[in-house]
């Protein structure tokens, strides 16, 4: 008997239609890491190849199949864009072949899905067995694949576990870390929204959790302007994101955000540029010990934590109202739960000072702000929303706070993880039918773990006064540069 004659094939061979357009579908399965989102048996998934994915690039896909858990590491062999994609898979167990055609409907897309499977020679007598529950897996999976891009979730609720969790405070810390990303990772809905059409701006993008927001809405084709404060470092951002993902849309501005003449000139210069903003990630952040005051007088935590992004929203809100529905993002912190706004004691005095106290009272009134954005927006079409990222192993979070970074880092998150929400609440199609919360793990999640923080209406209004006022009597003070 030869080689070829003892090996046992199975074909899968399934169709669906989707009501949506062919590059939208094509793009989504063509970065085949989408298949943790739609094949249940596929439990985690990565590149292997840098750059745009072509023929050659490469990805691995751990399967965890009724015969145990295997690899599969696919190799794009063939590709017709927006028609046909072939991929070759192998691993311990069999070889498989991919063809997956995509045509236009009038209603969409419709996919034609075949897997050749080659089992390799000891398993051979297990073909008949393995036939009707490979049939049952393709159906699932495909039907998965559907559903994914039919995309229509609803928007999430808080589940009963972590808001038990939250009630109890220390068990709602807990999920701070990356067990509590693992857990909520359990219920998540796949992300299909195409984002080759979105302008996203994202301030803080050259490390820790931006970079990693950048890198991943860079892979979804969005066009990205990446606010930095390192002039040095734009020509290598740029060059490194390309690079890796293929993407030339990428733009850097340079702005020192604790400065407000800076931000002003920020938006001056994108105001100038006239591109309509779709989504404004403000990521930027730092955490202040000693106290120190910008060149300008201010204390530092207060300067770019609040009053920056706070002037670049409403500097930037004509370019975002321009958009069909735009996404604001606040990055907030656990932090603020041990504050309550109290908004005479918002730019913290040079007795008693703590940067991690500033940093928490001016995270909690960005918060506060947030709300009030998404109420006072709707009309506009700004969704507002802010979120925390739990505890991430960043730059940041090393160099502000060491002691507890050595003694965390175990449990710390990657800060792939730490972004994951702002990339949700940037690309979900659910994540944009709701506004005003603030978000951990995809999920809307209480502003107070304990009532004693809650501020009343009066606070909060007062908030929105000092703010006004200070954002208008700082403007006044700037010098503009003529146009
Ligand atoms: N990591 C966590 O566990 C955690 C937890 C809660 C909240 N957060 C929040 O997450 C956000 C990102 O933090 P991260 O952990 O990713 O820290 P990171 O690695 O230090 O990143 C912070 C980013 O903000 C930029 N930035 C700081 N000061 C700036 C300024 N004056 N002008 C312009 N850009 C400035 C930094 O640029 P440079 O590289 O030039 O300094 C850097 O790109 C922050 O808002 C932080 O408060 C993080």
């Amino acid at each position: 008997m030869t080689n070829t004659e003892s090996k046992a094939m199975i074909e899968l061979h399934e169709k669906i239609d989707v009501p949506r357009p062919v590059h939208e579908a094509f793009d989504y399965v063509l970065d085949f890491r989408s298949v943790i989102e739609w094949d249940a048996t596929a439990s985690a998934a990565s590149k292997l190849t840098a750059g745009a994915i072509d023929v050659g690039t490469r990805f691995d896909v751990k399967c965890e199949l009724p015969v145990g858990a295997v690899t599969i590491r696919y190799t794009i062999t063939r590709l017709e864009p927006n028609q046909t994609i072939e991929l070759h898979g192998t691993c311990a167990l069999f070889e498989v072949n991919d063809v997956i055609h995509f045509s236009e409907t009038q209603d969409g897309t419709h996919i034609d899905y075949r897997a050749n499977f080659t089992f390799h020679k000891v398993l051979s007598s297990a073909e008949k067995l393995a036939q009707s529950g490979m049939e049952r897996m393709g159906k699932a999976s495909l039907l998965g694949l559907k559903s994914a891009l039919e995309d229509n979730f609803p928007a999430p609720k808080i589940s009963t576990g972590n808001q038990r969790a939250d009630s109890l405070v220390v068990p709602g810390l807990a999920l701070f870390t990356k067990a509590g990303f693992r857990r909520g990772r359990r219920r998540w809905q796949p992300m299909s929204a195409w984002m080759g059409d979105k302008h996203v701006v994202i301030t803080g993008a050259n490390s820790g959790l931006g970079l990693s927001v950048a890198y991943r809405l860079a892979e979804l084709g969005a066009e990205l302007t990446l606010v930095i404060r390192n002039e040095a470092r734009a020509a290598s951002l740029i060059d490194e994101l390309r690079r890796e993902t293929g993407n030339s849309r990428i733009h850097v501005e340079i702005a020192d955000l604790s400065l407000m003449s800076e931000v002003d000139r920020l938006v001056q210069r994108m105001i100038r540029s006239d591109k309509t903003i779709d989504v404004l990630i403000n990521n930027a952040g730092a955490l202040f010990n000693p106290r120190a005051l910008t060149a300008e007088g201010l204390e530092k935590s207060f300067a770019l934590l609040l009053l920056s992004p706070v002037k670049l929203t409403l500097g930037l809100k004509p370019l975002l109202a321009r958009a069909e529905t735009a996404r604001v993002i606040n990055v907030v912190s656990g932090g603020m739960y041990s504050q309550k706004l109290n908004v005479d004691e918002l730019i913290c005095p040079e007795q008693g000072y703590s940067g991690s106290v500033a940093y928490a009272k001016a995270k909690r009134a960005l918060m506060v702000t947030t709300e009030q954005w998404a109420q006072e927006w709707a009309d506009d079409n700004i969704i507002v929303n802010a979120m925390h990222p739990g505890w991430a192993n960043t730059p940041g979070v090393e160099n502000a706070l060491p002691g507890f970074h050595k003694l965390t880092r175990l449990v710390l998150r990657s800060p792939a993880e730490g972004a994951d929400t702002i990339n949700w609440l940037a690309v979900a199609t659910e994540a944009g039918k709701i506004s005003g919360k603030l978000f951990l793990d995809r999920e809307p999640r209480t502003t107070h773990l304990m009532s004693s923080t809650v501020e009343d209406n009066a606070e909060r209004e007062k908030l929105r006064q000092f703010l006004a006022n200070f954002t208008l009597e700082h403007a006044q003070e700037t010098p503009r540069k003529a146009s």
